[in-house]
């Protein structure tokens, strides 16, 4: 009698961990990935565009730094623009990110050279139609200053992030956009 339990145990344990590694192996590949070495691979072609194209680095396109919130930068610059990734044009939004000293105002941001205080840089990109449906087909990622993945409490902030997605749609709505001013 309880040999057969242990073998029915034996059993359902097998068909289960079968059942969670497919479901793994379907995560890992399209379905709702976030922080693997293919969306961190995605996430330096981004960073290459925006290099290539004065978007990031030394002379970049600038815009007028204002007010922001956590858990952004207290300081922010934002860009709006479209981007072509892997052949597919996509628009490309870009927040650079100020606010490691307290008390940073939108003039004295630069005081200590625009490479100070920075935060993550964080993009969003919108890719094919099917990459993401129900959060309108984002790509998301922050990154550190040297252009790698931004890794928070042990997960890579890239791909289809839980984390960036759980406060884009109270906030922003269907189009999980914020600074547009539609929550709806
Ligand atoms: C706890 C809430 C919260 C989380 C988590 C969050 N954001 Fe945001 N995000 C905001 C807010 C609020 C704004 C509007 C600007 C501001 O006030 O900081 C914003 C704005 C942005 C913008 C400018 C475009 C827009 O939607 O207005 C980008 C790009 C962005 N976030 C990327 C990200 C990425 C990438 C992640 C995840 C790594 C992320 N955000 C996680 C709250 C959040």
């Amino acid at each position: 009698m309880s040999r057969l339990v242990t073998m029915t145990v034996g059993v359902v344990a097998a068909v289960v961990a079968a059942l969670s590694y497919s479901a793994f192996s379907v995560a890992a590949d399209d379905a709702k990935s976030a922080g693997t070495a293919k969306d961190d691979a995605y996430a330096a072609k981004v960073w290459s565009y925006m290099a290539e194209n004065g978007l990031i680095g030394e002379g970049r396109i600038r815009s007028f730094p204002f007010v922001g919130s956590r858990p952004h930068g207290s300081i922010q610059e934002f860009i709006a623009t479209e981007a072509v990734i892997d052949g597919q044009r996509g628009r490309l939004l870009i927040k650079h990110n100020y606010g490691a000293e307290e008390a940073l105002t939108p003039k004295s941001v630069y005081a200590a050279g625009p490479d100070e205080n920075n935060e993550p840089l964080a993009i969003m990109f919108q890719r094919e139609e099917g990459y993401d449906p129900d959060n309108n087909n984002w790509f998301w990622a922050e990154y550190n200053p040297d252009g790698s993945v931004f890794n928070y409490q042990g997960a890579n902030l890239s791909g289809r992030a839980p984390l960036c997605i759980g406060c884009h749609t109270p906030l922003g709505g269907k189009d999980r956009e914020i600074l547009n001013g539609s929550a709806k």
